[in-house]
């Protein structure tokens, strides 16, 4: 079970459950065609976020596997919706689990998508007690595998034509990070 205390604080961002209030700044990123091209959805409408806030993007913790719980990236100082990031718990038995994100075009290039991946990845590894999350992206999307290495993850396997996403075959890649290995690289 995971039930953070909100907001989660990371050295320039706030992690935070998503508000009615984030449907317009959601909107210009997630209503893009460039920014959702290798996200599982869109381009979404005003209507399709508001719908989602209020149910699969508004849960504030993780109970029991299946569930994903999906935080608003907050810049801290200036209250701007950067983006947001989710954690899937995909396995209690494997105590699996998947990290995913996306940010705004103009909050891009400058590390927020990493610093808040890192804080879900510490919450699934430190407080949910997961032992392998992985990340699952397009191999066309160069940015998404840089962060993934960013985060330290290792590349364990490329599935070629493995989904069929947005009227064609995808040719997937699997990122993964254990546990022991998290905790060696950010051990005190
Ligand atoms: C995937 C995505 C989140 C990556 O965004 P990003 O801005 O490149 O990643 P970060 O926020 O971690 O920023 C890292 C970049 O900023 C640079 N940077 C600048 N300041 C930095 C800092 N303080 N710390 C870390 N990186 C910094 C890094 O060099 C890096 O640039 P590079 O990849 O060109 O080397 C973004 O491209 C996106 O939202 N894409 C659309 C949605 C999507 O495809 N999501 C993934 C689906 S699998």
């Amino acid at each position: 079970m995971l039930s953070p205390t909100y907001p989660i604080r990371t050295a320039r961002l706030l992690l935070r459950p998503m508000t009615g209030d984030d449907v317009e700044p959601m909107l210009r990123y997630k209503s893009l065609p460039d920014v959702v091209r290798y996200v599982p959805y869109g381009p979404l409408s005003r209507e399709d976020i508001a719908e989602r806030i209020t149910t699969r993007w508004g849960r504030t913790e993780l109970t029991e596997p299946g569930q994903g719980m999906t935080l608003a990236i907050e810049e801290q100082g200036t209250g701007r919706l950067v983006g947001d990031v989710v954690l899937f718990w995909h396995s209690a038995e494997n105590r699996s689990g998947e990290v995913g994100y996306i940010l705004a075009p103009d909050a891009m290039g400058l590390g927020y998508a990493t610093e808040a991946a890192e804080m879900m990845l510490r919450l699934a590894f430190e407080e949910l007690g997961l032992h392998r999350v992985v990340a699952r992206l397009d191999e066309r999307n160069a940015a998404s595998a840089r962060l993934a290495e960013r985060l330290g993850m290792r590349r364990e396997a490329r599935m070629v034509d493995e989904e069929w996403c947005k009227d064609e075959w995808c040719t997937m890649l699997i990122y993964a990070l254990l546990e022991d290995e998290w905790r060696a690289a950010n051990a005190v």
